[in-house]
């Protein structure tokens, strides 16, 4: 893989919010799914697991525990990500975190959009997908092949704004 390349493309990744309604091919899900799976995690405890949200109705009744994310029943297919707390206490919302990037990062290559959403009433969410009490739900991802435009680059602070030599 060229590394300017590679750079590039993680540039280029964006929050989409539209999706087309065509459904994610099954060959597509699955890398996506590979990709979280081969997440580093500490001591390589895995202290995951995935959730996909087919079922428009399940779909429809979790985006509505969203503050900023009700756009999301729109998307053909959701992968809830959530941290097995017990498994790994001091590292799972970082391990699950990875995962999340991990998936973005390879439904981008695909040409399918993402847009995490963390701001959700966490409670209710996790008790309509029957979620165990002590796990944790880091956030819901839904993916579709994008709609439209893709939107343009959201601003990032200047490297010498958030780096320093010593
Ligand atoms: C942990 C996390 C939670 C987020 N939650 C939401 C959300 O609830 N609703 C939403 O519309 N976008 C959400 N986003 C998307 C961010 O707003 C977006 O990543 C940020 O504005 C940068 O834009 P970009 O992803 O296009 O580079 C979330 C992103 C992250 C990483």
């Amino acid at each position: 893989m060229d590394p300017k390349e590679f750079l590039e493309f993680l540039k280029e990744r964006r929050s989409i919010r539209a999706f087309q309604k065509e459904e994610i091919k099954e060959k597509h899900l699955k890398m996506i799914l590979e990709a979280g799976r081969w997440t580093p995690s500490a001591s390589n405890r895995q202290p995951w697991e995935f959730i996909i949200i087919k079922d428009k109705e399940i779909l429809q009744k979790v985006s509505e525990t969203a503050i900023y994310g009700k756009f999301f029943k729109r998307a053909p297919l959701a992968i809830v990500i959530v941290g097995k707390t017990s498994e790994s206490p001091n590292w799972y919302k970082i391990d699950t975190s990875l995962v999340s990037m991990q998936m973005m990062l390879m439904a981008w290559s695909l040409g399918i959009g993402i847009c995490s959403i963390g701001s959700m009433d966490r409670e209710k969410a996790k008790k309509l997908l029957g979620i165990n009490k002590e796990d944790y739900l880091l956030t819901i991802l839904p993916f579709g092949y994008i709609r439209g435009n893709i939107p343009k680059p959201t601003l990032r602070k200047s490297l010498s704004q958030i780096m320093n030599e010593i």
